[in-house]
């Protein structure tokens, strides 16, 4: 099998954005927005008590919401660890005896859910690590100076000595998020690209220990699959003629870390309208979720979950298995194919009939897929004359579809068309 197989069928994930930061509850980049010191920072760390993570809860939601796999943050940028690792004392066990990501590869194994991991290059906690733009001691003059005294070699030592333990000690996994590289100039601050994390290194690192996972882009090197971040593409992603591996990864408000008093917040079905957008462009969305100070999914997003997951079990099979398709959809909405089905994902609801050009000859059954029912669909012929019951003015071979004047109670609409195998 493929490396991207199950990750081409699965196009649905979740990221689940955890870490003492999200006790901060302002975003999870806090520390550098408020250029925090260490010790401004300690609390949040010191605080860290995550009695409501529940791990199974977390893939359970995954899965009812339609979601193959999750990716969990097991450091983010503060250096802050979900995990045992013997290299440093900044971790959850240090703090509250709990090895989150144990907890959370045995829960989605047990869901059948694939296991993926986001892991920081970046660490404003490790003492080798150099200050640079993107550091929340950025403005301090003296820092130019103790950077002549900071070894990044030996931060290298200790990224690549962590990502062995994560690959060596929680079995199979199948999917890493490395985060990420600004080689950059700014500010009189040199940014940090490829070397300052012996990319290639690392990358064969992660060959040897776990030859089957997915790595992304984000060393600065291509690997296995690219990152557009809380944007849509518009068309499917070609890099020299090759066509890419992608995944959108996309936040419910703009903040991936929990932010208690943002409420800038996307709908459930314009969501989903970004999740049919990206399958239709043969790319996954990796839509987050950032649990709250004590690790449980707020309301509010368990809200926005379980109304996709209602629309995914309606829907499924226009997303999971589906790809991109040379048909040119019509200006209502998307396409989206699976074998013999082609998905059309109406973003807006017409009046009494839907057009789709050059389908005539091909279809030979329209339903809406959220409730089966049949829809009465006719073929433009030449010279056909429009009279006040027929449509007409469309281009030869044009399927017309009929519609119910009642828009569908669901968040997006699909009609599934069956193509005549050729
Ligand atoms: C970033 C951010 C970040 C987030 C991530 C997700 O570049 O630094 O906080 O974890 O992307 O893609």
């Amino acid at each position: 099998m493929m490396r991207q197989e199950w990750f081409d069928e699965a196009r649905f994930g979740m990221f689940v954005h955890f870490g003492a930061y999200s006790g901060a509850a302002r975003h999870e980049w806090v520390q550098n927005y408020e250029r925090l010191t260490a010790e401004e920072y300690r609390p949040y760390v010191d605080h860290f008590d995550p009695d409501l993570f529940d791990a199974r809860a977390l893939a359970r939601r995954a899965k009812a919401t339609g979601m193959g796999y999750v990716v969990l943050t097991t450091k983010h940028h503060d250096g802050f660890c979900l995990w045992d690792s013997a290299l440093t004392e900044v971790t959850s066990v240090a703090v509250c005896g709990r090895d989150l990501v144990r907890e959370y590869v045995d829960a989605l194994r047990e869901e059948g859910l694939r296991v993926g991991l986001y892991h920081s290059l970046i660490d404003w906690s490790h003492p080798d690590f150099t200050v640079d733009w993107n550091h929340p001691r950025r403005g301090d003059e003296i820092e130019r100076e103790r950077n002549a005294g900071r070894d990044m070699a030996r931060y290298r030592e200790y990224l690549h000595g962590q990502v062995r333990e994560l690959l060596t000690g929680y079995g199979e996994i199948d999917y890493l998020f490395f985060d990420f590289t600004y080689p950059e100039h700014r500010d009189g601050w040199d940014g940090k690209g490829p070397g300052d994390w012996a990319a290639e290194e690392l990358l064969a690192l992660c060959r040897e220990l776990q030859p089957g996972m997915l790595v992304n882009d984000r060393l600065g090197i291509p690997a296995d699959f690219v990152t557009p971040e809380q944007y849509q593409p518009t068309s499917p992603i070609v890099k020299d003629g090759v066509p890419q591996v992608w995944e959108a990864c996309q936040t419910i408000n703009g903040s991936w870390g929990y932010h208690r008093d943002n409420h800038d917040r996307k709908s459930a079905e314009m969501l989903v309208r970004m999740l049919a957008d990206s399958v239709s462009m043969d790319g996954n969305m990796l839509l987050n979720v950032g649990p709250d100070g004590r690790g449980a999914i707020a309301p509010r997003d368990e809200a926005v979950l379980a109304e996709i997951g209602e629309w995914m079990r309606l829907h499924r099979d226009a997303v999971v298995g589906a790809g991109h398709t040379a048909h040119v959809p019509p200006r209502e909405g998307v396409y989206t194919r699976r074998g013999d089905r082609l998905y059309l994902h109406l973003f807006s609801w017409p009046l009494g009939f839907v057009h789709l050009p050059g389908l005539g000859g091909e279809a030979t059954y329209a339903r809406l897929l959220h409730d089966g029912s049949w829809l009465r669909t006719s073929v433009t012929d030449p010279g056909q004359q429009a009279d006040y019951l027929t449509p007409a003015g469309e281009a030869e071979g044009t399927l017309t579809v009929h519609l119910p004047v009642q828009r569908p109670d669901v968040l997006v609409p699909v009609i599934e068309i069956t193509l005549a195998s050729s």
